[in-house]
């Protein structure tokens, strides 16, 4: 699009164009999935190549995994209204929007050219702020701590663009200073890792560094495997309000795609239990 606002980002932080070009054309849809108007109204604001970040029929799996993530955030704050929840790596990631409950407290982080342009059409408020970081400085962990607990960590699409040392690095220090914190993210086996490269190789974007076969391994990070599912295999309560056509292709679909992705939901052991794992 011409004459849009330009975004100066970094390689790996220009991939925040996939979602959020992923929700806005599913919002556009007869009978969307979801609806994010102000991912739309990001598109079209946005100067940004389409062609390369869009991911046709394959889109309304990022949109389910979207879903997935905010159904388990929204089960947090429904027992939890008043906890913090923290976005890792949040692009231009509207979760906020789609979920804020009005009392709970939010951080959304992510690395400062990917901030500088979400500060452009997001703003902080008394609940609400964005960190300018990495997820792998510690900073931001100190700032979360500031914010009343629970704690709810959320990393979508994220942490495949870190190394192996990195992710396990972060999930161990997320787990020693949140004692019983949830953490959920998606990842990825070692052979949809490669076909990502191809596709990476075509596009001229960021690879992915991280691939995982069985996200269970890494409980040994002081972390407990509460739930796990998939785009194609979505939380039975979740999977009950998706339109018809939904709820009897996915278990078609599954077999077939439900092995390229998993999304887990862990929570940090308590204290005690991290000593002795
Ligand atoms: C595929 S995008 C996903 C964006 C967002 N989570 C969403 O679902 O719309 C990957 C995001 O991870 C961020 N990211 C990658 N490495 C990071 C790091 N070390 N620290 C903070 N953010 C990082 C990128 O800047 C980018 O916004």
């Amino acid at each position: 699009m011409a004459n849009g606002q330009q975004a100066e980002l970094g390689i790996v932080q220009q991939t925040l164009f996939f979602p959020l070009l992923a929700r806005a054309r599913e919002t556009e849809r007869k009978r969307p999935l979801l609806r994010d108007e102000r991912a739309v109204e990001l598109v079209r604001k946005i100067d940004f190549d389409t062609g390369t970040f869009n991911q046709s029929a394959m889109s309304f799996l990022v949109v389910l995994r979207t879903m997935i993530l905010d159904w388990w955030v929204r089960q947090f704050l429904a027992v939890s209204p008043g906890g913090t929840v923290v976005e890792l790596g949040t692009g231009l990631n509207t979760r906020f929007e789609r979920v804020d409950n009005g009392s709970a407290h939010w951080i959304d982080l992510d690395l400062p050219d990917t901030i500088e342009l979400r500060r452009r059409f997001f703003s902080d408020t008394g609940r609400r702020r964005m960190i300018a970081g990495s997820l792998l400085d510690e900073d931001w962990l100190t700032a979360a701590e500031q914010l009343p607990g629970p704690y709810f960590f959320v990393a979508d699409g994220v942490l495949p663009y870190l190394t192996d040392d990195q992710v396990t690095g972060l999930l161990a220090r997320i787990a020693a200073r949140f004692p019983s914190a949830l953490i959920a993210f998606d990842s990825y086996p070692r052979k949809i890792l490669e076909m990502e490269h191809k596709m990476a190789a075509k596009r001229g974007i960021a690879r992915w560094q991280w691939s995982c076969d069985d996200p269970r391994t890494l409980e040994r990070f002081g972390l407990r495997l509460l739930e796990s599912a998939a785009p194609t295999r979505p939380p039975a309560g979740l999977r009950a309000t998706l339109p018809a056509r939904y709820r009897l292709l996915l278990p078609v679909a599954n077999p077939v795609l439900g092995q390229g992705a998993a999304l887990s939901l862990f929570s940090a052991l308590p204290i005690a239990r991290q000593e002795i794992s």
